[in-house]
C-alpha cells in the first residue's frame, strides 16, 4: 500500500510503498477517499509528548500520521460480519493496535473501528466527524453529562466555538434543546449564530466576563486551552455541580485535574460505536460539517501548514 511517509515534522510528507500486513480475522481493508485533518496530525510528527508515546506504541517503521477517514471496503477478514466488500464506512485509526495512520491509499482496521455510511452521506463530510464529532460527543454527554435527549434547562458554554470541535459541539449541544454560547473571534460570530449559540466576540472584551452574564453553565468545553482561558476564572461560570472539560489541557493542568471535582480531560475515541450517532446526524441533517477547505492528499504539507496557524474554520479535509 501507498501512504504518506512523515520523517520529521521538518521535512515534507512524501509517498512511499509499504508491505501490506496480513489481513485480521475481523479487519476490514478500507479504500480511502477522504481523511479529515486534525491538529494531532501534525502535533504527533514533532518530537513532542504525543510524538513519543506513538514511538514507542505505534507500529514499527515508517510513520503514517492521520486519524480520520472514509472510504470503501476493499477486502476484510473471515469474522467481519457487519461490513461487506464495497460498502461505504468511516472510521479512525488505533496506532496502539500496530495500524498505520489514515493518510495512505488504504487502511486496515477492526470492524468494531468503522460504521457504514448510508445513502446521502458524503464520504467527504463523514471524514471529519472521526476526532473531531466523536471528542464533541464526549465532553457534552460522557464527560458534561449533558442529557442527550432533553436538555432546555441545561446551559452550555463552547470555548472556540468556530474550530473542528467546536462547531460540532455547538450542534450537538443545540440539538439536545439547550441554551449554547460559544466564544470565537468577530469574523466567526455569524457561522457560530447559524450554528446554534449565542456568539461571544473575543476580541471585544474579556470573554469569560461576557459569559458570566449568560450563566452559569452546566457544561464547559475548552477547546483552546487554559493558557487564554484560567481554570479558575471559567470554574466560577459553572453552577454548582456543573462539569469544565479541557480538550487540550497543557502539563501544568494535570495537578488540578487530578485534585478538582468535575474538571475533566478527554480522550477521543473515534470507533464505529461512537461514531454512529453522529453519522445518523448528519444523514437526518441535524448535524452539518463545515469545512474550510478540501486539499489533495497530494498536497497534505500545506494542510498542516494551514492547520497549525490555528484559524482553521470547522474542518479541513484531504481527498483523494
Ligand atoms: N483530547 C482529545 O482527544 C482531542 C481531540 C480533538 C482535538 N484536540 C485538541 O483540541 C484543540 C482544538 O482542536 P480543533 O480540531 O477544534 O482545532 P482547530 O479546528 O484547529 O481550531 C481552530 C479554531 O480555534 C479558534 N480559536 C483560536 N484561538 C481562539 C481563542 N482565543 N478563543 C476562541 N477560539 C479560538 C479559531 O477561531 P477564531 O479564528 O474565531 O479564533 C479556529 O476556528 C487542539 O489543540 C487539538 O489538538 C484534542
Amino acid at each position: 500500500m501507498q501512504a504518506l511517509v512523515s520523517r520529521s515534522a521538518d521535512t515534507p510528507l512524501e509517498w512511499r510503498d509499504l508491505p501490506d500486513r496480513p489481513l485480521r480475522a475481523d479487519e476490514v481493508r478500507v479504500s480511502v477517499e477522504a481523511a479529515g485533518v486534525n491538529p494531532v496530525d501534525w502535533k504527533m510528527r514533532e518530537l513532542s509528548l504525543l510524538g513519543g508515546v506513538q514511538r514507542v506504541l505505534g507500529p514499527r517503521g515508517p510513520f503514517v500520521t492521520g486519524v480520520d477517514f472514509a472510504g470503501r471496503v476493499i477486502d476484510h477478514g473471515p469474522l467481519v460480519t457487519r461490513v461487506r466488500v464495497g460498502d461505504r464506512v468511516v472510521g479512525g485509526t488505533d496506532f496502539s493496535r500496530q495500524q498505520f495512520g489514515s493518510y495512505a491509499r488504504t487502511v486496515q482496521v477492526r470492524e468494531d473501528q468503522v460504521t457504514s455510511l448510508p445513502e446521502g452521506v458524503s464520504v467527504v463530510d463523514a471524514a471529519c466527524l472521526p476526532v473531531a464529532g466523536v471528542t464533541a460527543q464526549m465532553c457534552l454527554f460522557d464527560l458534561g453529562r449533558l442529557p442527550r435527549r432533553d436538555a432546555r434547562d441545561k446551559r452550555v458554554l463552547v470555548l472556540g466555538g468556530a474550530g473542528g470541535v467546536g462547531h460540532f459541539a455547538i450542534q450537538l449541544a443545540r440539538n439536545t434543546g439547550a441554551a449554547v454560547f460559544a466564544v470565537c473571534s468577530a469574523r466567526n460570530t455569524a457561522l457560530v449564530q447559524r450554528l446554534g449559540a449565542t456568539p461571544i466576540d473575543y476580541g471585544a472584551g474579556d470573554a469569560i466576563d461576557v459569559a458570566r452574564q449568560s450563566g452559569p453553565f452546566d457544561v464547559i468545553v475548552d477547546c483552546i486551552g487554559s493558557k487564554t482561558y484560567p481554570i479558575g476564572r471559567c470554574r466560577a461560570l459553572l453552577t454548582p455541580t456543573g462539569r469544565q472539560v479541557l480538550v487540550m489541557p497543557v502539563p501544568a493542568d494535570y495537578v488540578q485535574l487530578a485534585f478538582t471535582p468535575r474538571l475533566l480531560t478527554v480522550l477521543g475515541r473515534a470507533n464505529g460505536e461512537n461514531l454512529a450517532p453522529l453519522v445518523a446526524a448528519l444523514a437526518n441533517k441535524t448535524l452539518e460539517v463545515v469545512i474550510d477547505q478540501r486539499i489533495p492528499f497530494d498536497e497534505a504539507e500545506r494542510a498542516h501548514q494551514v492547520s497549525r496557524a490555528g484559524r482553521v474554520v470547522g474542518k479541513l479535509v484531504l481527498v483523494a
